[in-house]
Formats: C-alpha cells, sequence, structure tokens
C-alpha cells in the first residue's frame, strides 16, 4: 500500500512539473482597463471570492434561501447594475465577455436550482459558477 501511494506520488509530481514551468511563462492576454474600474473590478473579485464562501457556508447550514439570495445578488444577473457591467463590457475581449454571462448565467440558474433542496444538484450548479472564474482566470490578466 505504502509503495502504491509513493508511486503514485510520484507519478503525480512528474505530471505537476511540467505545468509548473508552463506556469512560469504567463500565457494569458493582458487587458488594459482605466485605473478606477481596474480597481473596480479587483474589488468585485474578491466580493465574488467572498460570496462564493459564503454560499458553501449556508449550504452547509441547509439554509439554501440565503445561499440563493447571495449567488442571485452578489453573482447573478441581479449584479449587474451595481458591477457597471455595461460600463466594463467594451475593454473586454468577446470571449471575455461571454465567460463573464456565462458565470452571471450559472450563478442564477444556481439560486434556482438550491432551492430544490438536491445537495448534489446544488454542488454541481456551484461547480458551474466556479467553472467560469476558472476559464476566465486562466485566459486573462489585468496586471
Ligand atoms: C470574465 C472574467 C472573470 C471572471 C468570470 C472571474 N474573474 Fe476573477 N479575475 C479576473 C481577472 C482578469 C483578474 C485579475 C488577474 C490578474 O491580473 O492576475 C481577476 C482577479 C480575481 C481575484 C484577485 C483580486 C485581487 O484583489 O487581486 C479574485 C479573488 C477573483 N478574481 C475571484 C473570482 C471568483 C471567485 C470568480 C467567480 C465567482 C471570478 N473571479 C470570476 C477575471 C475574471
Amino acid at each position: 500500500m505504502k509503495k502504491l501511494i509513493t508511486a503514485s506520488l510520484t507519478a503525480s509530481l512528474l505530471f505537476t512539473l511540467p505545468v509548473l514551468a508552463k506556469g512560469e511563462q504567463d500565457t494569458r492576454q493582458k487587458i488594459k482597463l482605466p485605473g478606477m474600474m481596474k480597481e473596480h473590478m479587483l474589488g468585485n473579485m474578491r466580493d465574488h471570492m467572498l460570496a462564493i464562501h459564503e454560499i458553501q457556508s449556508a449550504l452547509a447550514k441547509n439554509e439554501l434561501d440565503k445561499a440563493a439570495d447571495i449567488a442571485e445578488q452578489r453573482i447573478g444577473m441581479s449584479s449587474l447594475v451595481e458591477h457597471h457591467a455595461a460600463m466594463m463590457a467594451p475593454y473586454m475581449p468577446k470571449n471575455m465577455q461571454d465567460i463573464g454571462t456565462k458565470m452571471h448565467h450559472a450563478a442564477s440558474r444556481f439560486a434556482m436550482v438550491v432551492k430544490e433542496g438536491d445537495a448534489l444538484k446544488s454542488l454541481d450548479g456551484l461547480a458551474k459558477i466556479t467553472q467560469q472564474c476558472v476559464a476566465c482566470h486562466a485566459a486573462y490578466r489585468l496586471n
């Protein structure tokens, strides 16, 4: 058993190393935003992270309405106005805008699904939100 664990650890290290090396040369596209908008966007981002955390905490306590509200108000379609999405969009490539739109949709969909009370479906819905965080972060940077 120990040997098996060592072997699989070695194998996963071998797989990880090239990825790390690739990570050093940053292939993300740089997006130029005016200073204020950049600060604003990064502020939104930190709130997205906090919202995901609060959603997970609410789920763990079976506070489904709370999880739904956080997702809809802070990441979902209802958050667009507060996030000045229309003002930011022109600075973003079409693909980046599309990922953002998919994230807002996924959050609003999660807000409906979570109320059904099926834990696995809710987790899947949450993963569909974070999938878009990951997709955008892999492709774009501000700094
Ligand atoms: C449409 C693109 C896009 C989406 C969707 C997106 N982000 Fe980001 N996010 C960015 C970019 C670009 C940066 C800046 C990264 C850089 O310059 O290195 C960023 C930065 C961040 C940061 C760092 C903030 C700081 O102060 O430096 C956090 C935290 C973050 N995002 C969380 C999230 C979470 C959580 C989600 C999903 C709920 C998400 N983001 C969705 C594009 C996106």
